[in-house]
């Protein structure tokens, strides 16, 4: 793709992802985040939904499975928005304040297109939408700490689009020693998005 038609994408996807506010609005992504996560975890188990936004996602697993979920943002009115959803936010970078073996599944959204120099921001929505250069830095600096949170047993939901590469966040999370399999895709118009379950050590 050129870099006037990656720009163009990018200007597209980031207007109908809700540019005009602090907090990321849900999407196709969360949607589709959320359907998968619903399906797969347990009234008994503790979620940690990293990068939670608007509490969307763990607000519908919470709803919809009884599980105990905790959302993470760096994002200050994330949380509050999150915490106003009734989520328990802590604001937080990744999993880092989280102590070791807490949770049984951890489920991100991330931001993952690949950053523009030309368009760069430097707001809320940028933290939401880009990944640095590749669209995959803050997400595989997730997948370089994720597994110390998991309980033994524990799985990690992870979304993938193919704006910045499926198969290298897979291939990442082989990396950090994580068995991967593709567990539901959606296409639209500008992406196909995937959404990774990563099992540690298998
Ligand atoms: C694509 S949005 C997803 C929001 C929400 N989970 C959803 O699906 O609608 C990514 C979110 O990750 C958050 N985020 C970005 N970097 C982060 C980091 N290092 N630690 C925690 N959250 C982060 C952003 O503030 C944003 O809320």
């Amino acid at each position: 793709m050129s870099d006037e038609a990656d720009a163009e994408t990018s200007d597209a996807l980031a207007e109908r992802r809700g540019v005009e506010t602090e907090v990321y609005q849900p999407a196709e992504d969360s949607h589709l985040l959320a359907e998968v996560v619903v399906e797969r975890v347990d009234a008994g188990d503790t979620v940690l939904e990293v990068g939670t936004g608007s509490g969307y996602v763990a607000s519908s697993v919470a709803a919809e499975t009884g599980a105990r979920v905790v959302g993470s943002d760096v994002n200050p009115h994330a949380c509050r928005q999150a915490r106003e959803r009734g989520v328990e936010a802590v604001r937080a970078d990744l999993t880092e304040p989280f102590r070791d073996g807490a949770f049984d599944a951890v489920v991100f959204n991330p931001p993952y297109l690949p950053e523009e120099p030309v368009a760069a921001r430097d707001d809320w929505m940028e933290t939401a939408l880009t990944g640095g250069e590749t669209g995959r830095e803050v997400t595989e600096v997730f997948l370089d700490g994720v597994g110390r949170v998991l309980a033994p047993g524990g799985v990690v939901f992870l979304l993938a689009s193919t704006l910045s590469g499926v198969d290298e966040v897979a291939e990442y999370a082989g990396e950090c020693g994580f068995s991967t399999a593709a567990v539901r895709d959606e296409s639209f118009p500008f992406e196909t998005l995937t959404i990774l379950a990563l099992h540690p050590g298998e």
